[in-house]
């Protein structure tokens, strides 16, 4: 494996019945990068995220991690090796807080002290040190998404876009070298998303974070991606620079009858 890359994924397959969702499928990350997987609806991209992060086993294929394969391991095993991602659906606890949610985020640091003890260990033993490295941990991550309104807010009183942001906190909290994100701008305005993008950024450059993105928003994946993958019925069209995966035949093509998906003035 070439050491540049700190992920890749080889001749990844999934199919379900009749349907071959993921066909074929392969790229190389860059660690430091953000690479992005586009596609139409359906195209298979989330199943490729479901593959990696040990929601589903593929058929075939290789999905290596600093040179070892992930296939076969179960989705804690795979965050604790250190890929986290968000769902295109929010999954957060909405009877709790925006801290509590990102709290749950540590859990895989965190000792059997904090866990167990809660509020009721010693000042000072161990396990209140831990938990006040927590808290501090989280606490920066609250800056660095603008949370402090929603800090201590349950989640499901949130506005959809800042209920977004949140699960981005939750995933962020596990400190992860690889984070994925699926399709983090929808249902955010345009306001909302362009802090986004500033967000992502900032995790990519202060926080040395490597992103992998599935985005509908095409002004966005223009801004804001080193590399593309463009996919179409579960299969790879081509892979490459912004500006030529743009402007790909094919890639045009898979989306004809959109709403104008490259329109940049959107
Ligand atoms: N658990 C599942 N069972 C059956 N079919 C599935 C399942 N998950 C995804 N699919 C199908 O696989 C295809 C790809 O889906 P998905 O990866 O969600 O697409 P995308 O994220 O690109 O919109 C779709 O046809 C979808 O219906
Ligand atoms: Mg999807």
């Amino acid at each position: 494996m070439n050491s540049n890359h700190l992920f890749s994924v080889e001749k990844l397959r999934l199919s379900f019945g009749g349907l071959t969702a993921v066909d074929n499928v392969g790229f190389q990350v860059e660690k430091g990068i953000i690479f992005s997987i586009i596609g139409p609806n359906g195209a298979g991209k989330t199943t490729i995220f479901n593959c990696i992060s040990g929601l589903y086993k593929p058929d075939a294929g290789n999905i290596l991690f600093k040179g070892e394969n992930m296939v076969g391991l179960k989705p804690h095993q795979i965050a604790r090796k250190g890929i986290a991602r968000t769902f295109q659906n929010i999954e957060l606890f909405s009877r709790m807080t925006t801290m509590e949610n990102l709290m749950l985020g540590r859990h895989i640091h965190m000792g059997a002290g904090v866990w167990s003890g809660a509020t009721f260990f010693r000042r000072g033993s161990k396990a209140a040190r831990e938990e006040i490295e927590h808290r501090e941990r989280v606490e920066r991550i609250i800056d660095l998404l603008d949370l402090q309104a929603a800090r201590n807010q349950f989640v499901g009183g949130l506005p959809y876009g800042t209920q977004k942001l949140v699960e981005l906190g939750r995933a962020l909290a596990l400190e992860p070298e690889l984070l994925l994100l699926d399709e983090p701008s929808a249902g955010m305005n345009s306001e909302e998303k362009q802090d986004l993008v500033f967000w992502i950024k900032d995790i990519q450059d202060e926080l040395e974070m490597t992103v992998l993105l599935i985005e509908h928003d095409m002004k966005m994946i223009m801004d804001i991606s080193d590399r593309i993958l463009a996919i179409n019925f579960g299969k790879p069209i081509t892979e490459g620079l912004p500006k030529a995966v743009q402007s790909h035949p094919e890639v045009l093509k898979a989306y004809l009858g959109e709403d104008e998906p490259f329109d940049k003035s959107a």
